[in-house]
């Protein structure tokens, strides 16, 4: 069953000011971040390439920006987040990425250009929903097992913090990647590809 309540909130994320979510402990600071972004929402909305300032997101953080009216996410992956990733394979449908749609510079392990920054598009590769951010390990919802990821609470799928996909569920690939390439070390661009190499 579709859970209306994802479903809202989704509508809510594409008419409202973009925002930034950051995950710290067991707490979310949601703050305006118009301010960082080029060009402007109207031409964000039309599907223009958008670029992000990501020199302030702290290590653990996730932003969310839109994409061609699409939920983009940013996070900064810690040193432990990618000390885990390196020990999910067994338990994901695609761990190398195979079946899933990533630009080639995402096709690698980590799905991602750099390590430490994790692009991603923010859905669900089921029906849809937006998953929930959930960084903390074995939490107790979702039980020993889950070492931090995006949830769907739609339909219980569960996703690494490289957006790949755990056997079992519903959702049958990894999350997107969109096309981005760095500016500079602390500026993205996500709508543009150079073909950078991959991390
Ligand atoms: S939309 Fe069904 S599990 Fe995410």
């Amino acid at each position: 069953m579709i859970n209306e309540g994802v479903d809202n909130s989704k509508r809510q994320f594409l008419t409202s000011a973009l925002t930034v979510v950051g995950a710290v402990g067991t707490g979310y600071l949601a703050v305006p971040f118009l301010a960082q972004m080029q060009p402007s929402v109207k031409a964000m909305a039309a599907g223009a390439p958008v670029e992000v300032d990501i020199s302030k997101i702290e290590p653990g953080q996730l932003i969310r920006v839109a994409w061609r009216g699409k939920p983009v996410w940013i996070l900064s992956r810690t040193p432990e987040a990618l000390a885990t990733l390196k020990t999910l394979d067994s338990q994901l449908r695609d761990p190398q990425s195979q079946q899933s749609s990533q630009p080639d510079y995402s096709k690698n392990a980590l799905r991602s250009i750099k390590p430490e920054i994790f692009v991603a598009v923010g859905l669900c590769t089921h029906l849809g929903c937006s998953p929930t951010f959930r960084p903390e390990i074995a939490p107790n919802d979702l039980g020993d097992k889950w070492q931090g990821g995006f949830f769907c609470p739609c339909h219980g799928s569960w996703f690494d913090l490289a957006g790949r996909v755990y056997q079992g569920v519903p959702a049958p690939t990894n999350l997107e990647i969109p096309p981005y390439r760095y500016i500079t070390d602390t500026l993205i661009i996500v709508g543009e590809t150079t073909g950078e190499k991959t991390a």
